[in-house]
């Protein structure tokens, strides 16, 4: 099944378009387009946020738009999956600090979410804001069940999913290897979110 007819129209199964402009209280949340790259390429650049994530550090502004450019279709590229990515701004002065991602597969039951917030930025509660508005957007719109995969050392990150109502179903060995090593991830899973 492609969702790329459906996505352009309007996805029954999702409940309405599923990649648009959402705003908080302090963010927003914008789709991604290439024109991001440029702001983004500086965040993304400081290799601190790979500790416990498998994402590449961006080689190149080119390659970054390259890649901004291929996931602003919201779509995988066999257009079988939603890819949906938001370039988290602040409202305040119209900053990129991070992205929100989603992927959902083809039977629109449930969606993998990742968050990335940059260093200079960090703990003013811009992850849960944004990981928050994201999973009641998808939820609002059908998908039952929201899955994190964490590394079992990232405590920012487990502090997010749990402030948003993310609740631990299972450790297991990781299916990533990081500098060499295969590390211990926990298995979060948001069914609803607390009001
Ligand atoms: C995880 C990440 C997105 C958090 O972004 P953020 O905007 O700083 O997150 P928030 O401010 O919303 O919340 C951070 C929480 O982590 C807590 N925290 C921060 N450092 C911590 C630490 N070393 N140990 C325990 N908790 C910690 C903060 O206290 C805060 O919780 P609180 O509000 O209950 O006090 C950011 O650290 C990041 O991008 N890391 C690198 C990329 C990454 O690992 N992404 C997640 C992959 S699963």
């Amino acid at each position: 099944m492609s969702l790329l007819r459906e996505s352009t129209t309007m996805t029954p199964s999702f409940g309405g378009p599923p990649f648009v402009l959402i705003r908080t209280a302090r963010l927003l949340l914008e789709p991604i387009t290439e024109g991001h790259a440029d702001e983004m390429f500086r965040v993304l650049a400081d290799p601190s946020l790979y500790h416990y994530m498998p994402s590449e550090i961006p080689t190149s502004l080119v390659w970054l738009r390259e890649r901004y450019r291929v996931l602003s279709r919201g779509l995988s590229p066999d257009a079988s999956q939603l890819w949906l990515n938001w370039i988290v701004s602040r409202m305040e002065d119209r900053r990129a600090i991070g992205y929100v991602q989603a992927t959902v597969p083809p039977s629109l039951d449930h969606a993998l979410m990742g968050w990335t917030v940059g260093r200079a930025t960090q703990g003013h509660g811009y992850a849960r804001e944004s990981v928050r508005a994201i999973c009641s957007h998808l939820m609002r719109n059908g998908i039952a069940e929201v899955r994190a995969t964490i590394d079992v050392r990232n405590a920012p990150s487990i502090s997010v999913a749990e402030s948003v109502g993310f609740v631990r179903e299972a450790t297991a060995m990781s299916e990533d290897v990081l500098d060499g090593i295969r590390g211990t991830d926990h298995h979060y899973v948001l069914r609803s979110l607390p009001s």
